[in-house]
């Protein structure tokens, strides 16, 4: 595995550029991602599955930047994307429509015919009326659309409540409970084939137990479905590993994939496992890069104002998510101090870390660990802020991917009505 963000002598590094050299080219705030780490992250899940028939499909919501898409591509990964704009991304950037899944609870008529029309891999349905859609839409275009129906195992992914999605009551998936008679409808429907199962029940889960217990349900039922006649190609088991953010410790991809295709091959070794990873391919390696713009103190309260806010980041303001925040360079002058980290936005929420003890100044700049997963992507213009760039480092060198938006870029959709 690479390692990830280094310091070499005082400063912190992505592979061999120092990001205080990217800080100051691009300015700040400012997401880096690492291209080595990216691949290797990869390239640790494919190891894992060793001769069995595999698709890792790259979760795009995580991080969608085209060149991200593009160099996944190129290392031959699926992807699975959440709505039509994910899908226009995997094609812009090269990747072939014939290695999508496409997962979502609200697909849109317009989606499914373009998906249809393109030839995706899969839909993962998630309801009995979305695949009563999907089978209009598929005979209005003479086509047959594949199909694996997700299916809820109401299993408790033990994560953050916004992201466990496994649970009955979540809106996710089909409930298990249904999922025989669900597939006997999808049997009997027309313009509907049948290629196989899925199932996601949740993010960030740091440990094996929840996903093993997930797949032998599915495993299960696909015993149960090959008794009803229905043959089940691939079973899909949904988003990957979490990651180390502060003191989890995820298993490793390679030995956790390992274990469960240990699990399939005992059951069926011609069934192909997929997997939807997203957090655990980008995000330990990207970084937000934000300014300090002040050092200030209300009472006992020691602040560091900085340049970045939850428009730019919003992980720690949503889900209250811990996210370690590091000056690019140590500086032993100083005196360290406990700060809350806080951005320029007005609401008392915009806290990027709270109590950090860190030992800067203003004009230093510090890096947001691990945000390349659920970052950029989750950014917005709240209180008219253009988004932060994006720049990938390969080797020595690195290369704007997203350039830093502009006020006429913010305001381009806008207009005002006929006068008369
Ligand atoms: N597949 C499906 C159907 C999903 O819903 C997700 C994530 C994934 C795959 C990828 O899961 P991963 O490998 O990244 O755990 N914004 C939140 C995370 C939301 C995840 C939603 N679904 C965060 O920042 O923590």
């Amino acid at each position: 595995m690479v390692d990830a963000f280094s310091r070499q002598g005082s400063e912190l590094y992505a592979e061999d550029v120092a990001l205080s050299a990217i800080a100051t080219q691009v300015g700040t705030p400012c997401y880096v991602y690492s291209r080595a780490i990216i691949e290797s992250n990869w390239r640790e899940y494919d190891l894992g599955f060793g001769g069995h028939p595999h698709a890792i499909c790259y979760a795009v919501k995580a991080n969608s930047n085209l060149e991200v898409l593009r160099l996944l591509a190129d290392l031959g990964s699926w992807f699975d994307i959440v709505s039509g704009g994910e899908l226009e991304r995997v094609l812009l950037a090269g990747g072939s429509a014939g290695r999508v899944v496409f997962s979502g609870v609200a697909k849109t008529a317009e989606e499914m015919e373009r998906a249809i029309g393109v030839g995706i891999h899969c839909f993962d349905v998630e309801s009995v009326a979305e695949l009563e859609r999907l089978s209009r839409v598929a005979a209005r275009l003479g086509k047959v659309a594949p199909v694996a129906l997700r299916i809820n195992p109401d299993i408790d992914a033990g994560t953050h409540p916004y992201i466990a999605t496994g649970l009955k009551e979540t809106k996710f998936g089909i409930a298990i409970d249904d999922a025989i008679t669900t597939y006997r409808m999808a049997a009997d429907t027309a313009n509907i084939q049948i290629t196989g199962i899925a199932a996601h029940i949740g993010s960030q889960i740091t440990e094996s137990g929840p996903f093993i217990d997930a797949l032998v349900r599915m495993l299960e039922l696909i015993g149960e479905l090959e008794n009803e006649g229905i043959t089940i190609r691939h079973l899909d088991i949904g988003g990957g590993l979490g990651i180390r953010y502060r003191d989890e410790s995820p298993p490793a991809a390679r030995e956790f994939i390992e274990t469960l295709v240990d699990r399939v091959r005992d059951h069926r070794a011609d069934l192909t496992l997929y997997i939807e990873p997203g957090r655990s391919v980008v995000g330990n390696a990207g970084v937000l890069l934000t300014g300090v713009e002040y050092l200030k103190s209300n009472g006992d309260t020691h602040f560091a104002v900085v340049d970045a806010g939850l428009n730019d980041i919003l992980r720690p303001a949503l889900y209250n998510a811990w996210q370690n925040i590091v000056p690019l360079q140590d500086n032993p002058e100083l005196r360290s101090c406990i700060y809350d980290v806080v951005g320029p936005v007005c609401e008392t929420g915009d806290r990027l870390g709270s109590q950090r003890e860190l030992a800067i100044e203003a004009g230093d700049v510090l890096a947001i660990m691990d945000a390349g997963a659920y970052g950029h992507v989750m950014s917005s213009n709240y209180n008219s802020r253009p988004r932060p760039p994006e720049v990938l480092v390969d080797g020595g060198k690195f290369h704007i991917v997203r350039r830093r938006e502009t006020i006429s870029d913010m305001t381009a959709a806008e207009s005002a009505p006929p006068q008369d």
